[in-house]
């Protein structure tokens, strides 16, 4: 296992894959969020696709996947930075388990037209859900649930029509109490 591990650092080494726009749209994500417990402190070498929680595309080298899922000990706060714009191929996004403070889910997301797959569960996100997410057309997978939003839920999901799972769960909390366990 270790060994494996060794031989694919190795064979990456011979070339930066990592698109250099792309990079610095990331260091600018980073540089928003408050990042108390380390989660993104292999984000600092020249090559993002060998920091963690990323994945590149072996053909194009775009980011494809972003998984910045906390847990008890670690997780993320602050803002979510508009330079998520700049990974026109992102599929995979998760941003559950963190603590975004009762700020709103930002507008957007809506743009990020290539997501398949979106998480935004138990992160703490407030406000009105926004309506752009409907404009995710290619999505499969959409989780809002355990986040204590205001208002109603858009009628836009509705055009989601590929998606395949919708998680809505407990969407409001009227006590003011973290849901987080
Ligand atoms: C891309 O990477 C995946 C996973 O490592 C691998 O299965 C696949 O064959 C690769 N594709 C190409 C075209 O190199
Ligand atoms: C996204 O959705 C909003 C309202 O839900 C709409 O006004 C806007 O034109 C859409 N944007 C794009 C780029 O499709
Ligand atoms: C999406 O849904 C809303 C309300 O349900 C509707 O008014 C709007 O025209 C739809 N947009 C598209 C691009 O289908």
């Amino acid at each position: 296992m270790v060994c494996m591990m060794v031989l694919q650092v190795v064979y990456a080494q011979h070339e930066i894959r990592c698109i250099k726009r792309e990079r610095e749209a990331l260091f600018e994500f980073k540089a928003a969020l408050v990042d108390h417990h380390g989660m993104l402190s292999s984000w600092s070498t020249v090559d993002c696709c060998q920091w963690k929680r990323i994945r590149c595309s072996n053909l194009t080298g775009h980011i494809v996947m972003l998984d910045l899922r906390g847990n008890g000990e670690r997780y993320i706060s602050g803002e979510i930075h508009i330079s998520l714009m700049e990974l026109p191929q992102l599929k995979y996004l998760t941003l559950s388990f963190n603590d975004f403070g009762g700020n709103h889910i930002p507008k957007f997301l809506g743009s990020l037209s290539n997501l398949r797959y979106l998480d935004l569960s138990y992160s703490d996100f407030g406000g009105n859900i926004p309506s752009q997410l409907g404009n995710l057309s290619n999505l499969l997978y959409l989780d809002l649930s355990h986040n204590p939003f205001e208002g109603i839920i858009p009628s836009h999901l509705g055009n989601l029509s590929h998606l395949q799972k919708l998680h809505l769960s407990y969407l409001e909390i009227d006590d003011g109490k973290n849901v987080r366990d």
